[in-house]
């Protein structure tokens, strides 16, 4: 089988770890490489020995040697970029969050059908061999009905210097960087919320320093996420059921040990056996969905992705978080 070749957008800092990571997934390559400038791109460049630098986005994405493009800009060209791809016909992997309104998620969405090539979120955390096990647990029914789950994300970050995450220009704030991880683990497990409550906190710029939400579901579940970039927190996730609990060990949307407790005491662990930084699987998922002919991956599907940008949407409408690039 020939290599699946890959072509980077954006040339910052999680580019360079999807980069590394794809060293370790066997029959994946970087071809290509687009920055907004020349310069940027040759040393990003050097990283991926073979690969061609671009001056542009616009000529990285008409490269007849790449399969797909990893869309790696801050969240405001998140959709511009995408669909820069898509119309070139090339199938997309696009960061997290996937946009930043859920108009902007169904546009992008049409322009897939619309070009009919792939487009998939890199919510990496989907495709993760931890989460495959998450699923099949859920599945088994053996945590009995599920009524709760809790999950946080808080990093230091906001006293770092990261422009993106503080300038509402950049679509800063907790929410839609860090948060983005409890909200999608909260829908691929009990799904979309029919009602939510959230507050936060806000910074002197006006992005959230720390935002808290709660979902509710007429089945009597309750999802509560919180996310912060002002403090570490632990970064668990937990589900409960009827007839136990899984545990998932920080960092949950890593690759990360976990464990089922019956309310009988019985306790099964998963241990994390996973070598390297986990962005790879998707990677890996793309080149499966492409080769099969097909559009979206099941692990991650376009309902999906577009009902967590519909309760992003909520939520910051809730909490008063609008940003000037917004549409
Ligand atoms: N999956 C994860 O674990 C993870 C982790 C971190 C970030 N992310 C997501 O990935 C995206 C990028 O994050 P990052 O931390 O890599 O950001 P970053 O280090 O600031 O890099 C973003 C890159 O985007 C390009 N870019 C295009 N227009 C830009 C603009 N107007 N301002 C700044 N950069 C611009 C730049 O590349 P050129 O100069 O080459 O054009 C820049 O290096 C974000 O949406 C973030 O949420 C995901």
């Amino acid at each position: 089988m020939s290599n699946f070749r890959w072509g980077i957008l954006g040339t910052g800092g999680i580019a360079s770890a999807f980069v590394e990571d794809l060293r370790l997934a066997n029959g994946h390559v970087v071809t290509a490489v687009g920055s907004r400038s020349l310069f940027t791109a040759q040393e990003f460049a050097k990283k991926t020995p073979g690969a061609r630098a671009y001056a542009s986005y616009a000529e990285l994405v008409h490269d007849d040697n790449v399969d797909a493009i990893y869309v790696a800009t801050p969240h405001p060209w998140h959709k511009e970029h995408t669909l820069l791809a898509l119309n070139a016909s090339k199938p997309v992997l696009c960061e997290k969050p996937f946009a930043i309104t859920a108009v902007e998620t169904q546009e992008m969405i049409k322009a897939a059908q619309a070009n009919n090539v792939a487009l998939l979120e890199a919510m990496w955390t989907s495709y993760l061999p931890h989460i495959a096990s998450v699923r099949k647990i859920l599945i088994s029914g053996v945590l009995g009905e599920i009524y709760s789950v809790e999950a946080d994300h808080g990093q230091r970050l906001a006293d770092r210097g990261i422009a993106r995450l503080v300038d509402p220009h950049l679509a800063g704030g907790a929410l839609l960087d860090l948060g983005i991880y409890p909200v999608s683990f909260a829908h691929m497990v009990l799904g979309a919320p029919d009602t939510i409550t959230s507050s936060a906190v806000m910074t002197d710029r006006g992005v959230d320093a720390q935002t808290s939400a709660i979902f509710d579901y007429k089945s009597g579940a309750q999802a509560i996420i919180t996310t912060n970039m002002i403090a570490r927190t632990p970064c668990r996730a937990v589900i409960s059921g009827l007839l136990g609990r899984l545990e998932i060990d920080s960092i949950f949307y890593n690759p990360a040990s976990m464990r089922v407790v019956l309310t009988d005491g019985t306790t099964t662990q998963y241990p994390n056996t996973y070598l390297g930084h986990g962005l790879r699987e998707q990677a890996i998922e793309m080149a499966r969905v492409v080769s099969n002919g097909q559009l979206e991956s099941a692990l991650m599907p376009w309902s999906q992705t577009l009902a967590v940008m519909q309760t992003m949407d909520q939520i910051r409408s809730q909490i008063g978080l609008t940003y000037p690039c917004e549409n």
